[in-house]
C-alpha cells in the first residue's frame, strides 16, 4: 500500500456486530501505529453503516487518549443489512473513493469478516480483520478480543449467585452468551465450580442429560452439599436443537424430579400425619410454583434459572483483553502497510499470526457443520436447525470456491483438531462436576 503521497492515504477502522470489551484498545493501537507510519486514520461510525452512509471522522493521536480502559466501542457498532446488498456495497465503495480510504481494518466477529471479504472481492479495497467478540468463536484464532473480560464477568455473577444460592440451599442455572459457541460456558463453568456444563460441542440428548445431572445433584446432596451451579451455553438454546426454553425445562426437571411427593413422604414416615413438621411446612410455604404446589413436593432442590444476556458483554476490559487488542491492532497496521490484503489477525500458540480471511471463514463454517452434524444425524435438529446446518454447508462451499485444493484439504483436519482440543478440556474438567 502506498502512503505519504500528495493526498495522504487513509486507513478506515470500524467495529461491527456485537461489541466487545477491548475493542477500544484495538482502535487506539491502530490509530497510534498507523499515524506513526504516516497514514491518516478515519474512524467509521456504526460499523458498515458508516461506510455505506459516509459517517466517519478523522482520528489523530489525541482521539486515542483515555479509551483503553473503556468498554464497548467508541466508534459504535451495529449490524447493517444494507451493506449485504449490491447497492450497499457500491455505496460503501463510493464512500472509500470519496474519502481516499485505501485500506480497511474491521474489528468484529465472523459476520464482520464476511462483510469485509465480500467488499474486498468486489471492489479490491484491502481489508484486514481483527477478531473482536466475547464468543471466542473464530476457529482460526485461539483467542478473540473480549473473551477474557466476559469470562471474568460471568465468574463474578456466578460467585454472587452462589452466595445467595448457598443460604437458600438452592441450585442456580446460569445461561451465558456465546451464540453458537460454548467457550464462555465451558471456561466460566470450570472457574465457577459448576456441577454441570451443558454445551453443544459435547453432544447430549436432553432427557438423558437432565437425568444424569439430577442424579449427580441428589448424590452430592446426600453427601451434604446443598448449593449447586449449572452453566448453560446460549448456543444450545438457539431453537436449533432443544428450543429456547431449555433453561426453564432444566429448572422444572430438577424441581419436579428431586425430592418426594408429600404422599410418598407420609408413606415413608407415617408419624408425619400426627405431628407438625416445620421443615415440611416451610418448604411448602415457600413454594410458589403452581405445579410444585399441586404435587406438594417435599425436599426438592429448589432451582432458579437466570440468563445473563448482555451483561456479559459489558465490563472494564481486563489486562489480557487490552494487551491482546493492542498487539493485534499494531500487527494489523503492520501487515496492511506491508501490502498484505484480506487477512485476519489471529492468535496461535500465544503468537500473533494472520490467515487468509476466506480460509478462516471456510474453516469457521466447517467447524459449525461439525458441531451440529451429530444432532443432524440423530434427527434432533428442528426446522431452524436444519436451515442453519444447510446454510453453513453452503457458505463453506462459497468460501472455498477458487481456493487451491491443498488449502481446502487442510480445513477439515484443522477443525477436527480444534474440536478435539475443546472436548479434551471438557473431559479434563468432568472430574470437577461432583
Ligand atoms: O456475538 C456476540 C453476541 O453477544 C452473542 O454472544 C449473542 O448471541 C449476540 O451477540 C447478541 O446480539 P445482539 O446484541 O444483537 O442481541
Amino acid at each position: 500500500m502506498t502512503k505519504n503521497n500528495a493526498v495522504t492515504k487513509k486507513i478506515g477502522i470500524l467495529t461491527s456486530g456485537g461489541d466487545a470489551p477491548g475493542m477500544n484498545a484495538a482502535i487506539r493501537a491502530i490509530v497510534l501505529s498507523a499515524r506513526n507510519l504516516g497514514y491518516d486514520v478515519v474512524g467509521i461510525k456504526d460499523g458498515y453503516r458508516g461506510l455505506v452512509y459516509d459517517n466517519m471522522e478523522l482520528l489523530h493521536e489525541r482521539n486515542a487518549d483515555n479509551i483503553i480502559e473503556k468498554s464497548g466501542s467508541f466508534l459504535y457498532s451495529d449490524r447493517c443489512d444494507k451493506f449485504a446488498t449490491a447497492e450497499g456495497l457500491e455505496m460503501a465503495y463510493q464512500c472509500c473513493i470519496k474519502n481516499n480510504i485505501v485500506g480497511l481494518i474491521t474489528i468484529g466477529g465472523d459476520g464482520t469478516l464476511s462483510g469485509a471479504t465480500e467488499f474486498s472481492a468486489k471492489y479490491g479495497i484491502p481489508c484486514i480483520g481483527i477478531p473482536g467478540t466475547i464468543d471466542n468463536d473464530l476457529v482460526t484464532s485461539d483467542y478473540t478480543i473480549g473473551f477474557d473480560t466476559a469470562l471474568n464477568t460471568v465468574v463474578k455473577m456466578a460467585d454472587n449467585l452462589r452466595h445467595t444460592c448457598d443460604s437458600h440451599r438452592r441450585c442456580n442455572i446460569i445461561q451465558v452468551m456465546g451464540r453458537g459457541a460454548g467457550d464462555i460456558a465451558l471456561y466460566s463453568g470450570i472457574a465457577s465450580g459448576a456441577q454441570a456444563i451443558l454445551l453443544k460441542e459435547i453432544y447430549f440428548e436432553k432427557e438423558k442429560a437432565f437425568g444424569e445431572i439430577i442424579s449427580r445433584l441428589e448424590k452430592c446432596r446426600r453427601e451434604g452439599k446443598h448449593n449447586f451451579i449449572i452453566v448453560l451455553a446460549e448456543g444450545i438454546a438457539l431453537d436449533l436443537i432443544y428450543g429456547k426454553e431449555i433453561g426453564n425445562d432444566l429448572r422444572d426437571a430438577i424441581q419436579y424430579q428431586t425430592g418426594v411427593t408429600e404422599a410418598e413422604e407420609i408413606q415413608n414416615n407415617p408419624a408425619l400425619l400426627d405431628q407438625f413438621n416445620p421443615e415440611l411446612e416451610n418448604k411448602r410455604l415457600s413454594n410458589t410454583d403452581p405445579k410444585l404446589k399441586e404435587f406438594f413436593r417435599v425436599d426438592y432442590i429448589e432451582t432458579k434459572y437466570v440468563s445473563l444476556e448482555h451483561t456479559v458483554r459489558g465490563g472494564i476490559p481486563t489486562l489480557r483483553d487490552r494487551q491482546i487488542a493492542s498487539l493485534m491492532g499494531v500487527y494489523a497496521v503492520k501487515i496492511l502497510d506491508a501490502g498484505k490484503r484480506d487477512r485476519v489477525v489471529c492468535i496461535t500458540d500465544d503468537k500473533i499470526v494472520d490467515y487468509d480471511i476466506k480460509w478462516a471463514l471456510a474453516a469457521d463454517k466447517q467447524y459449525k457443520v461439525l458441531l451440529i452434524e451429530p444432532y443432524y444425524q440423530a434427527g434432533l435438529l428442528n426446522g431452524e436447525g436444519i436451515k442453519a446446518y444447510e446454510k453453513a454447508l453452503k457458505r463453506y462451499v462459497e468460501f472455498t470456491k477458487g481456493m487451491a485444493e491443498e488449502e481446502v484439504a487442510k480445513i477439515h483436519p484443522f477443525c477436527e483438531n480444534k474440536l478435539a482440543q475443546f472436548r479434551e478440556v471438557y473431559k479434563t474438567a468432568q472430574v470437577l462436576f461432583r
